[in-house]
């Protein structure tokens, strides 16, 4: 069975077809990367300009590269939320129109429950599927949530974040330090070059669910830290780079980053991943989880891999390929396999929904 899968809920456009909820013919990303880059975060004017521009053609493309064509598809899904309202209505939209030409099925998915199934997927097709039930860890820049996923693919949320996401922390601290959007990436790159226990950062105690997260006075801390010091221009030098060169290399980087704000670097991506994974260890514990599933952008983090790896939890941890560890299409396809098998089809009506709760 293949099908279509449609991603609009933040500033990638994405279209995929995945066979059978496992084999992933296609899948386009347009990102809008270069559009938001320079306002350091995502515009959502400007994002859902971009998706109409970019929908038709990727879709297209997803269609073409996996050869198949719209009449040989058995449903088509798209994100229905979480997400910026004016990006979500282009996919989910789209997706209602052509499923309403074609006389096609129409599947909406939570783009939270679409991360979960990018590493389902993949484990399904390596032949070692994720042993049920599960704990799965998203932590993206929107959102830092634990799950239990259940046989039957229902979810019960344990913890989530008070404030910021983990990904919103990277982008917030790399934007105070002169890098650019998206901070994760660049962040997991230089933090290797500095020392993670040179500043220590406190956490305050949790109130009420000790699964809950907190990062935001992680951010305050870096922004304190940055006040005590003359960077100016350090970050200046940083903004430059940024604008001049907007695909950098990590020398670059590198040549721009003093030693101590390459140890605060480190210190704050240490700081995260231990919260991120004592939370889910803890929590996994509680609900005698099999496995556990990290997914979401910020899995993409090599140190984060690196922590998980040295835990020697006593599950296996499961993490997506990087490519599809960021927003994508093949998930949301994937997500919907089993909606499709249980002919739970959504309606013309669907309301595309900013923050649709999964669970
Ligand atoms: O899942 P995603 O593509 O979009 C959302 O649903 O938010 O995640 C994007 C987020 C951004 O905040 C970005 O900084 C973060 O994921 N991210 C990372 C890494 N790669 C992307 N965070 C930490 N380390 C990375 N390597
Ligand atoms: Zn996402």
């Amino acid at each position: 069975m293949y099908i279509l899968g449609i991603e609009s809920s933040c500033d990638e456009t994405a279209a995929a077809v995945v066979e059978n909820g496992e084999t992933v013919l296609s899948s386009v990303v347009a990102s809008q990367m270069d559009t938001h880059g320079k306002y350091g975060g995502v515009v959502p004017e400007l994002a859902s300009r971009e998706h109409l521009r970019a929908i038709v053609p990727v879709v297209r493309e997803a269609l073409e590269r996996a050869a198949v064509s719209l009449s040989g598809l058995d449903a088509i899904a798209a994100t229905s939320g979480p997400g910026l309202v004016g990006s979500l209505l282009v996919g989910l939209t789209y997706a209602k129109s052509l499923a309403f030409a074609r006389g096609l099925p129409l599947i909406a998915v939570n783009h939270i429950e679409g991360h979960i199934h990018a590493v389902i997927l993949e484990s399904r097709r390596a032949g070692t599927p994720v042993e049920l039930p599960a704990l799965a860890l998203v932590a993206s820049g929107g959102h830092t949530h634990l799950f239990r996923v259940d046989e039957n693919f229902g979810y019960a949320l344990l913890g989530k974040t008070r404030d910021d996401a983990a990904g919103e922390a990277y982008d917030k601290v790399a934007k105070l330090l002169g890098f650019p959007y998206p901070g994760g990436p660049i962040i997991d790159c230089l933090a290797p070059h500095g020392n993670p226990l040179a500043v220590r950062f406190t956490f305050a105690k949790m109130k009420g669910n000790a699964l809950d997260f907190s990062f935001s006075g992680l951010k305050t801390a870096v922004l304190r830290w940055v006040e005590a010091r003359d960077l100016a221009a350090a970050i200046a030098a940083r903004r430059a780079l940024a604008r001049a060169e907007p695909h950098a290399s990590l020398e670059q980087w590198l040549a721009v980053t003093q030693p101590e704000t390459l140890d605060l670097l480190a210190s704050f991506q240490h700081a995260v991943i231990n919260e991120l994974l004592t939370r889910a260890a803890a929590s996994a514990a509680q609900i005698h989880a099999r496995a556990m599933i990290v997914s979401g952008g910020v899995s993409a983090n090599a140190g984060l891999r690196a922590a998980a790896r040295a835990a020697h939890l006593p599950y296996p941890v499961h993490f997506p390929s990087p490519g599809l560890a960021t927003d994508n299409a093949a998930m949301i396809a994937a997500a919907a396999f089993p909606k499709l098998l249980r002919r739970e089809f959504a309606g013309f009506d669907t309301a595309a929904d900013a923050s649709l709760k999964l669970a």
